[in-house]
């Protein structure tokens, strides 16, 4: 196992009885690509208890920032969502993971696709401005059960579209998606149906799917993975890794907390 360095709870928000974000200390000597992943926990009776966590923030910020979901019976969750700010946080020091551009082949228009907390990458890759420079298009999209989980990224996208520097940049570049499967919203249903249907592209006044320019990050729940990866593996998209660059990229490394 990589070191572990104690952080500083710096700010605790919780968005939902099951959703909230935490901003901690971080390390000059931390570094991470934006869209990877680090293990992070608590010490709990004199040992480390740590799962993986995507990196919210930007790689340019000096803060580090974290988007989790909270399980009344999760071993971690049930005790870090009651950390408060001047709490100490454990967070390794090797930062991994699939979904960094380096492991697409060079695209015009980049789909984000995820589903609850698998937002929590895409909160980091927003921030970036590489991938305004590599991608015409930035397509976000997030399902979530309810509206009042959308509210993490609503809030994220809306201060940056209101950034000096930002708001220029991602101006008609960056599309933010939301969707909602059990109430009504202007956008219904799962990220899913929306792909095969091509109703996503329609709603946003989009060309449909295309292999020649679009390039595909998924991070979510372990069924809309595997949904999605077969709809882009029979669509004759190939999946890109460490070793060989693809059309898609998919971040297998998070399980139930
Ligand atoms: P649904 O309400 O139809 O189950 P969860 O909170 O369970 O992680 O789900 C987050 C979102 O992901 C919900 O909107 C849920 O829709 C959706 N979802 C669950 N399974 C899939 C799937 N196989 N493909 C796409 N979306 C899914």
């Amino acid at each position: 196992m990589s070191a572990l360095r104690k952080e500083t709870v710096l700010s605790v928000r919780h968005w939902t009885d099951s959703l909230f974000s935490f901003t901690a200390t971080r390390d000059p000597g931390f570094r991470f690509q934006n869209g990877q992943f680090a293990m992070i926990g608590l010490e709990v009776d004199g040992r480390p208890l740590l799962r993986a966590y995507s990196m919210a923030s930007a790689n340019h910020e000096d803060v580090l920032e974290f988007f989790s979901i909270k399980v009344p019976e999760g071993p971690l969750t049930s005790k870090l969502q009651k950390i408060e700010s001047g709490d100490t946080i454990l967070v390794g020091q090797k930062a991994t993971g699939t979904l960094i551009t380096g492991n697409l082949l060079p695209g015009k228009r980049l789909l984000l696709l995820s589903t609850g907390t698998g937002l929590a990458p895409f909160a980091s890759l927003i921030k970036d401005p590489e991938i305004y420079e590599n991608f015409e298009t930035v397509i976000l999209a997030h399902g979530c059960r309810q509206v009042s989980e959308l509210a993490y990224g609503e809030q994220l996208v809306a201060s940056l579209e209101n950034d000096e520097l930002f708001g220029p940049m991602i101006e008609g570049k960056l599309i933010y998606y939301p969707t909602v499967t059990r109430e009504p919203f202007r956008n219904r249903g799962r990220i899913t149906d929306l792909i095969a249907s091509q109703s996503l592209f329609r709603d946003i006044c989009q060309p449909p799917l295309n292999i020649e320019t679009d390039r595909i990050m998924l991070c979510g729940s372990p069924a809309m993975l595997e949904d999605l990866h077969n709809i882009f593996l029979s669509d004759g998209f190939k999946e890109g890794n460490h070793s060989e660059p693809g059309h898609f990229v998919i971040e297998k490394a998070f399980v139930e907390r």
